[in-house]
């Protein structure tokens, strides 16, 4: 069944097509800015003119939806984070530019207040230091609230407080949200595949010898990751997510087989760094082991997939 094309064609069980794939973007202020983020070789941060060019491009390309997230400037970073939920602020102005040109784009939104938070966690924290669930909960109702009234059409809670996907659903349906989708990351890993995207969005000095041990996931762990799935669902997650990528596809096979959710899966910064690196000295094939990894994702149960080479990857899918 090997020998030819055609008859591995027929047994393939696994196509990754352009509609597997969710973009993701750091969005800056400025015009016709674009930053490069240098642990990122190949990604930019992207002011919000530029951020259309982009969607534009997901839209030519078949690719459904674009994952926000905002590198605000250190000015707007507070201790409890009130930015986040400013109705003016960079995310959101960013969501009503895009819906406006782009309406059938889906738009994903962060949701964690690292980005504006003068500490870099993605909660409030107490004299010491520690993320206290119950008020990040209520930040971040506001800022799923303040992102659903710009237009976003997914809000993204990917800051692991208990509680948070029940809140937020409850606010979202008396606020009349009710179209508002929820991607919980709900297996979300204390990783150390991280750190790029903690230079990009600008939270990484903010953190400094900081972790998320007290609120992110076990790395040894996959049966708690089901316990997390199951309680998201059951608050009224739409989608389930679980990230890291490529380490944890043990994790996402487990989650797809015991819910059948919408299941996507993330893969970060640390791994888009780890392939750019190795194919910028030569020794790997970056269409082909990209192409081989995102196909991995699929094998394993996803749904849908959150990458930085998702433009890559489209184009290269479609012969271009
Ligand atoms: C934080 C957040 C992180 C990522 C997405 N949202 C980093 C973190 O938890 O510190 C990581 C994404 C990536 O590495 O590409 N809310």
């Amino acid at each position: 069944m090997r020998r030819d094309a055609f008859s591995r064609a027929l047994m393939r069980e696994h196509t990754l097509l352009p509609s597997d794939l969710v973009m993701v973007a750091f969005v800056i202020e400025g015009e016709a800015k674009r930053e490069p983020v240098p642990s990122m070789p190949g990604v930019d941060r992207l002011s919000i003119d530029e951020l259309l060019k982009l969607a534009g491009e997901c839209v030519r390309l078949g690719i459904p939806a674009l994952a926000l997230f905002p590198s605000p400037g250190q000015g707007v970073k507070t201790e409890d984070a009130r930015e986040a939920w400013n109705p003016d602020n960079l995310m959101h102005r960013a969501t009503r530019a895009l819906k406006a040109r782009y309406p059938g784009l889906g738009l994903i939104g962060d949701v964690a207040l690292d980005p504006y938070t003068t500490h870099g966690q993605d909660g409030l924290i107490d004299a010491h230091g520690y993320v206290m669930n119950e008020p990040t909960v209520e930040a971040l109702v506001k800022m799923s609230l303040a992102q659903a009234d710009a237009g976003m059409d997914v809000v993204a809670p990917s800051d692991m407080m208990d509680g948070r996907i029940g809140a937020i659903r409850d606010a979202l349906e008396a606020a009349g949200h009710i179209h508002t989708r929820i991607l919980a990351y709900s297996a979300k890993y204390a990783s150390s595949f991280y750190g790029p995207f903690r230079d990009a969005v600008g939270s990484s000095a903010n953190l400094g010898k900081g972790n998320k041990h007290t609120y992110q996931m076990d790395i040894a762990n996959s049966d708690e990751a089901l316990r997390e799935v199951e309680l998201d669902i059951a608050e009224g997650a739409d989608m389930v997510m679980v990230k890291p990528g490529l380490p944890y596809l043990d994790v996402l096979r487990r989650v797809k087989d015991a819910f059948g959710m919408p299941t996507l899966v993330y893969q970060v910064s640390g791994e888009y760094a780890m392939l750019k690196a190795a194919v910028q000295n030569g020794w790997l094939d970056e269409q082909a082991v990209v192409l081989e990894t995102l196909t991995a994702f699929k094998r394993a149960g996803a749904d849908g997939i959150l990458t930085y080479f998702a433009v890559d990857a489209a184009r290269w899918l479609r012969g271009e």
